[in-house]
């Protein structure tokens, strides 16, 4: 049982100090981890990590599900090592520019232009802006049911995280359910004439119905606004040409990140020319400023990403990261039915992209249920706030995740049956969204 968490209590503290949060991103946060627990993470490789006491465990949270390789892979890493050598960033563009594009459209058919950025939310925006200027409307409409889209106040604005973000930015965004067309055609119906464009992810937890992707583009294309998906998360997961092949959808525009680097930062935003265009120098139209950065088209960034798309068409990742999912949702879900509490602890949505649930005995989803079961999995060398396979997952992870999380739940369902108080160290894990901490 690992029960030595003293190096990474005492950074947790001294990063407190000097980072809002502890950390650079809120879901790596000081909050987000139980007490007995990992704060600081030393080093990967393949599907294990160490901590800054000399844990090992086996990892599910894959860098916020842009690890699908596995850490420290050595083609990507080597890949990147070998550009840096020659200088990282210009005058003028590289010829990695170049050939990371034509990679990328070749394994996205649908897209007839791309561009490159640094972080999911670079393309997320810029998808916004040219939809916001080829239509000259104001208003976007976003999928409610999707948990993420941009760091932007365009998204910021609408949660409860909503501090120092100009109120009439929520005006400006409209939301929509999915796999419900009619929520889309009220949505353009309250707002006649102002919606540029809407943005979704394919798919989430449930897959779509009854052709949903298609008709909800056929109501944009019907009130004038563009249609784009959100393939950060599916882009490198579903298909290697995105869940756009799979449900055989072709988007105005759509977005990609997270894996496209296998953990190196970044992003894109792909599309047809007539739209992307606009973004360009050859044309007649007013100009859009989209994603141009300093650090936009770092050398061995994009090193990094031609690597992993060139791994993704030589290997079968895709294959992998089903099979493994689907014996992890399989070996959990069987040892939670075994117990009693799969209406408590289950494996939910695509195999490929999972997640558990934690629910309390009135069976809502509970805070405090999920960080005892945090808790009991650290302690048994699992590192698993989320149940993200890789590449690099192999069956006896699988086996050994398995067993360990089984022997957790026997601790789950002692819970449930005399009081979580006996069982829980400290104060549970907090949800990223809260308006007050
Ligand atoms: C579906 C989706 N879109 C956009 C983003 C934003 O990406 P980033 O955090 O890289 O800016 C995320 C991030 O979690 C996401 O999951």
């Amino acid at each position: 049982m690992i029960k030595n968490f003293k190096n990474s209590d005492t950074l947790s503290k001294r990063a407190q100090e000097i980072i809002p949060g502890g950390a650079h991103t809120y879901s790596k946060g000081a909050d987000q981890s139980p007490l007995l627990g990992p704060k600081f993470i030393e080093r990967g490789k393949g599907s294990h990590v160490w901590d800054v006491d000399g844990n090992e465990y086996i990892e599910y949270a894959m860098g916020l599900r842009s690890v699908t390789l596995g850490h420290n892979f050595a083609p990507v890493v080597e890949a990147a090592y070998k550009q840096m050598l020659k200088g990282t960033n210009f005058g003028r563009p590289s010829m990695i520019e170049l050939e990371c594009a034509e990679t990328f459209l070749g394994m996205f058919e649908n897209a007839e232009m791309v561009k490159f950025g640094k972080n999911g939310s670079d393309a997320t925006n810029g998808a916004l802006k040219i939809a916001r200027a080829y239509t000259g409307r104001d208003m976007v409409g976003i999928c409610a049911d999707h948990p993420f889209f941009s760091v932007d106040d365009w998204f910021i604005s609408t949660t409860p995280m909503n501090s120092g973000i100009p109120r009439i930015m929520q005006d400006l965004t409209a939301k929509f359910h999915y796999n419900d067309l009619e929520s889309i055609e009220k949505m353009f119906a309250e707002h006649p004439g102002e919606i540029a464009c809407i943005i979704l992810e394919p798919e989430k937890y449930d897959p779509p119905k009854d052709d949903f992707l298609n008709k909800a583009k056929e109501i944009c294309h019907k009130n004038g606004a563009l249609f784009i998906l959100d393939e950060m998360i599916t882009g490198f997961r579903w298909h290697n040409g995105g869940a756009q092949k799979v449900y055989n959808v072709d988007p105005d525009m759509s977005t990609f990140g997270k894996a496209m680097g296998n953990g190196f930062s970044i992003s894109a935003l792909a599309g047809k020319k007539e739209f992307m265009k606009l973004g360009g120098i050859n044309h007649d139209k007013e100009r859009v400023f989209l994603m141009s950065t300093t650090h936009g088209a770092e050398s061995h960034v994009l090193a990094a990403a031609i690597a992993t798309m060139k791994f993704y068409q030589e290997n079968d990742v895709i294959g992998v990261l089903h099979e493994q999912g689907r014996k992890l949702k399989e070996g959990v879900n069987k040892a939670s039915r075994e117990l009693g509490i799969e209406d408590k602890v289950s494996i939910i949505g695509p195999d490929c992209c999972s997640v558990y649930t934690t629910r309390d005995n009135d069976g809502n989803p509970s805070q405090p249920f999920r960080t005892l079961f945090i808790q009991e999995q650290l302690k048994r060398g699992l590192l698993m706030p989320s149940s993200i396979v890789s590449y690099s997952h192999s069956d006896e992870d699988i086996s050994e995740t398995v067993e360990k999380l089984h022997d957790a739940m026997i601790i789950y369902k002692k819970a449930l049956n005399e009081g979580i108080d006996k069982y829980l160290s400290g104060r549970p894990v907090a949800p990223v969204w809260r308006k007050y901490n």
